[in-house]
């Protein structure tokens, strides 16, 4: 899409539901009315259902909020994320699935495979993840970087961060960090991150960054099961967002992220996650596979390992698990 097509567009959606005028249109875009006209007409042919109304002008009828590479590119200011090609379908099993087959035939760093909808949307630990069409964000980002496969768990730190900055701009209410990659907003889930890795020889061949955002779902549209765990963007704020707009903000703030984790390491990324975390100094229980910890968090290092002082004063340096946070008073004794 080109610039002037998408500012209108998003200034048709802020005047969602409104008349706006040709001569508004011009004398804001800076384009003649037979400009408009092209525009708005492109912009019908992609979906958006925009009335045309003489001495009116227009009026966006139904938010249609479609996601197109041009509508993501369209104010797009990176190096690496989506340069190589953002790939948007319909429907697919699984965006990191796809992104992966394209890794494996040779995709470039910053391929990014988006999908409107997944039939197998897949979660952290063999779950599935709720990925009904036209509401949320779901995309996967290749990348090659040259890392050993022990420091690769950092580039999901990274993203957590990228994810929890975008989100909080984006709805003027903080999200928080859960470790080690979900995003919460007022304790509940907004957005997960599934990080795929492959190797060879002891080298990272490529990374498959798997994000999932719940944006304009709302809490009647979630299955049952996770509607008192899960949250969206809309849900939180009371308002829409445009999808396309929303990944851009986020493929920015992930090559930020990036850039900083590969030129100088992970000291500054994490920081920032230690502050956008809450479970610091927290009492918590963390399932892992087969056995369970209880106890107080008393940090996490640059590497991701969560460190745990349990009741008998033994710390644990854990790797990978679920962290519920305990009220104190779940204290022995
Ligand atoms: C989690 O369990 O928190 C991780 C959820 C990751 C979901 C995203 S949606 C895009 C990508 N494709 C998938 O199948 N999963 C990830």
């Amino acid at each position: 899409m080109t610039t002037t097509k998408h500012q209108l567009l998003s200034w048709l959606k802020d005047n969602r539901h409104r008349w706006v005028s040709g001569e508004q249109i011009s004398n804001r875009l800076g384009i003649s009315r037979t400009a408009i006209w092209k525009h708005i007409k492109s912009l019908k042919q992609a979906g958006h259902r925009i009335e045309a109304a003489t001495k009116k002008g227009y009026r966006l009828q139904e938010a249609v909020d479609l996601i197109t590479p041009e509508g993501v590119q369209a104010s797009l200011q990176t190096r690496i994320m989506g340069r190589p090609g953002i790939i948007v379908l319909d429907e697919t099993d699984s965006t990191n699935v796809k992104a992966k087959e394209m890794a494996h035939q040779g995709a470039q760093e910053g391929t990014v495979v988006v999908a409107d909808t997944q039939t197998r949307g897949r979660g952290r630990r063999g779950r599935t993840w709720f990925s009904p069409s036209g509401r949320n964000i779901y995309a996967s980002i290749v990348l090659r970087p040259s890392l050993a496969p022990s420091q690769a768990p950092q580039i999901t730190l990274m993203t957590a961060v990228a994810m929890a900055g975008t989100i909080s701009a984006s709805t003027g209410s903080d999200a928080k960090i859960k470790w080690p990659n979900d995003i919460l907003m007022g304790g509940k889930k907004i957005a997960g991150i599934l990080t795929e890795i492959s190797t060879e020889m002891d080298v990272v061949d490529f990374v498959v960054v798997g994000v999932g955002i719940n944006v304009n779902v709302e809490k009647e549209e979630m299955p049952d099961e996770i509607q008192e765990i899960a949250t969206s963007m809309a849900v939180e704020s009371g308002r829409s967002f445009a999808r396309d707009e929303l990944l851009c903000r986020l493929l920015q703030n992930f090559e930020a992220g990036y850039k900083e984790l590969i030129t100088r390491g992970p000291a500054a990324i994490m920081q920032q996650w230690r502050e956008m975390t809450d479970i610091l100094g927290q009492r918590v229980r963390v399932d892992m596979v087969n056995r369970k910890h209880v106890g107080i968090v008393q940090g996490v290092d640059d590497d991701g390992v969560l460190i745990l002082k349990d009741d008998k004063g033994e710390a644990h340096r854990i790797f990978s698990g679920d962290v519920t946070k305990l009220r104190a008073s779940n204290r022995p004794g």
